[in-house]
């Protein structure tokens, strides 16, 4: 039985200097309401959460974290006493290569290169210690095909898929339509549901599956 659970939440913000940074659009809003519904249902719950807005739940344990590297930091730190992990941080996939101590100044830089930043799920999908293990994906195009990839490549129990198209923005308090698909290849559509449902309906189908 799940007691103890990890989200992750939010955009990670990977610095160019002291005063800028790269970042994506996430608002964190369906970390926090699973979180939330976590502890509506009893269960013990640790919030690892890039910078947004919102408030943590009342109970929940807020890790704040700003980048990529400090979110795999806490999520390895915390993840021993977790027998459920679910991944709803939009972790940016790279960071600038060198990150300045003082501001860049005028005529500065005209490129900025960058590396790669550790996937922070496919590692925890590699420890594979009795827990279990939720994606989440966007995509632009072939949604179930690439959610299914994610899926195996990242040794995932529940990948949740989400589409991102020009007319509907997946970001913000917004009405979504996502696929679920478990490791039976069990596939389960949510459609036109607000962020807070959505989060207690994952969060059902998460419980429920066996820890193996
Ligand atoms: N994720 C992660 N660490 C990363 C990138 C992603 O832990 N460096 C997690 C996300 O939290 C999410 C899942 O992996 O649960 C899928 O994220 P997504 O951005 O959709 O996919 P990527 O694996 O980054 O692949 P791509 O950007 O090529 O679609």
């Amino acid at each position: 039985m799940i007691k103890n659970i990890l989200v992750t939440a939010g955009p990670t913000r990977e610095k160019i200097d002291p005063v800028r940074y790269i970042s994506n659009y996430s608002t964190g809003k369906i970390g926090y309401e699973i979180a939330s519904a976590a502890k509506s249902r009893g269960l013990s719950v640790i919030l690892v959460s890039g910078p947004t807005r919102l408030a943590a739940p009342e109970g929940v344990k807020l890790v704040s974290v700003e980048s990529a590297d400090d979110m795999r930091k806490a999520v390895l730190k915390f993840i021993r006493r977790s027998d459920c992990v679910v991944m709803t941080a939009a972790v940016a996939d790279w960071r600038p290569k060198y990150s300045a101590r003082r501001k860049i100044k005028k005529p500065g830089i005209r490129n900025i290169e960058l590396v790669e930043n550790p996937d922070i799920l496919a590692e925890i999908g590699r420890l594979k210690k009795k827990r279990i293990t939720v994606g989440f994906a966007l995509e632009t195009e072939n949604l179930e095909k690439n959610a299914l990839k994610k899926l195996k490549d990242k040794n995932l129990d529940i990948i949740v898929a989400n589409r991102l198209t020009p007319k509907k923005s997946v970001f913000g308090d917004n009405v979504l339509d996502v696929v679920m698909i478990d490791r039976f290849g069990n596939r389960t559509g949510i459609l036109n549901k607000r962020k807070s449902k959505l989060a207690k309906i994952i969060l059902d189908k998460v419980l429920k599956l066996r820890i193996h």
